[in-house]
Formats: C-alpha cells, structure tokens, sequence
C-alpha cells in the first residue's frame, strides 16, 4: 500500500492490518519515525473532520504540516492540480492528503512520486472515512461476518456509501441500502422495515451541496430520519452511525446524536487513530 485512493485496492487483510494498527495506536503504542516528514493537506472542497484529523495524525507522528490554503495558492491563476502536486513534490514534501469536486481526480496525479491519501473524491469515494467506520463497527462487534447494515438517507451522492457498501461487503456483512425515492436510483425498501433488524445503521447526510432537497426539515424526519420512535425499535446492541457533519433535526432527532447507541462522536476519534495507520501504511508501502 503505497496510495490510498479507493476501498477496492485493498484487500481484507490489509483492511483487518489497519484496523489492528489503529486500535494499537489508539490504546497508547507510540511510534517513531525518526525522521522529518513534511505532508500537506490540499482541500478543494470544504472540511472540519478529515482535514483536522488527518493532521492532527500527522502531528502525532512528529510531521511537520505544511499549510496549503486553496484560495491563497496559484490554483487560483490557473494551476493544475497535477503542477500542485508536483511543486509540492519538488520542494520536498513527502505525503499528500487530497479531497477534490472531481470524481477520479488521482488519476492524473500518476507521475506523483509521494504518497497520496484520497480525503474524498466528489460523488466517488471516501476511503478514510469508511476504514475509521470499519473500525468503529469492528471495535464494538469483533467481526463483519453476518453483520446486518443499513445504510440511511442520500445514497445517490454519498461517497461514503460507495466506499463502505463496497468494503462491508468483501467483509461479510449483510448490507442494506435504504433511500427516498429521489436519493437513490433504485427502489428501496423503508427505514422503518430494517430498525428494528439491523445491527448497525448508518444514517447519511443530505448532500446539499450537489443537489437541491425535495424535502422540507421535519418531512425528511419524519419519513426517513432516526427519530425517537424508531432508535427504540433498535436492537439492545445496535449502534449508530453518522459520517456527519450532521444535519441534527433532519437525519436524526438532535438529543439522539449524543444517545448511548450513538457511536457519531466515538467514529471521529478513532479517525485519528486510523489515519495514522493509513499514513503509516503508505510510508511503510513506499520503501518497498
Ligand atoms: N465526514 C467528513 O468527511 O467530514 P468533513 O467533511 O468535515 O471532513
């Protein structure tokens, strides 16, 4: 593993291998590298979570970030993405974190000599976001094996749907896509079919950002969210899932966000942990 641009380019060791590297480094191992490695983190499009988590890993194995801010770079003259990179390659930073609007953009970034870590790709893929996800249910039930999964809400435009439909799959899980009929381009069957069923659901956010809601608030609550009626139809062990940001009040009820099963906030520290693993992964993966 040298890159990580999609899901489907690891196997399931590599992805069991990661998620055991996150847990240890989670429960204390300390890691030296020494060496100095300088990363940047180039985001085209708008982040809190994987931007701030990605570097605090990075800051945690004693790398030196350096900031790139798209709106004060050369892109703005007219840049490509691939002179970017390869500036940045050229001034000798050694690891590259990349989420960019275009589906597949790492496909012209072939003569980059650095690793690349996909932060996600428009309407394409979120790796890291699917193996911290993977690491969340695996930490909770010890295995993927016959795990019934729903995946809830804007299917059509999740890149994280692709990327974990994708792993749970290969994994053993029983997945189920759950979605209004404008959010997805297959029939599907109801949230309120699956809650009561399900070991996992895992509630998506409505991307606004690449399309124009057909729902008001409280409807999409009401018909497709995680309400309070339905989180008490959960199984004792279920958990709860949301990538987040999230639209509190309309993928789910706001006071459920924190609730017991909610593991929303568990996903985003053990991002930290995964993507040191990833980015050590891909240092290891480059000296070979
Ligand atoms: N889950 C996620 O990708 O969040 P951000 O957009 O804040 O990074």
């Amino acid at each position: 593993m040298r890159n990580l641009l999609r899901i489907k380019d690891l196997s399931n060791e590599e992805i069991i291998e990661l998620i055991e590297l996150a847990l240890e480094l989670k429960k204390g191992r300390k890691i030296n590298l020494n060496r100095k490695i300088y990363s940047s983190n180039l985001f085209f499009e708008n982040s809190t979570r994987t931007k701030l988590s990605f570097e605090v890993a990075q800051r945690n194995l004693g790398f030196d970030v350096i900031p790139f801010d798209v709106s004060t770079s050369s892109v703005s003259k007219g840049e490509s993405l691939y002179d970017t990179c390869k500036t940045l390659e050229s001034l000798g930073i050694d690891l590259l974190v990349i989420r960019h609007f275009q589906n597949e953009y790492y496909k012209e970034l072939e003569n980059i000599n650095i690793p690349i870590i996909n932060g996600g790709d428009g309407t394409g893929e979120h790796p890291s976001q699917c193996l911290l996800d993977l690491m969340t249910i695996y930490e909770e039930f010890k295995t993927f094996k016959d795990l019934k999964i729903a995946i809830v809400g804007d299917v059509k435009h999740s890149r994280v749907t692709n990327s974990n439909y994708e792993a749970l799959i290969k994994l053993g899980a029983k997945v189920e896509l759950i979605a209004p009929e404008t959010l997805s381009d297959f029939k599907t069957r109801k949230i309120d079919d699956v809650i009561g069923e399900v070991d996992v659901c895992m509630l998506l956010r409505i991307q606004l950002e690449r399309h124009q809601s057909q729902y008001n608030n409280e409807k999409y609550l009401e018909h497709f969210g995680l309400t309070h009626t339905r989180y008490n139809k959960l199984k004792e062990t279920s958990i709860v899932l949301h990538p987040a940001p999230v639209n509190r009040g309309v993928e789910i009820e706001s006071e459920l966000v924190e609730a017991d099963k909610s593991r929303i906030f568990t996903q985003m520290e053990n991002g930290v942990y995964m993507r040191m693993a990833i980015i050590l992964k891909c240092l290891e993966g480059e000296k070979k």
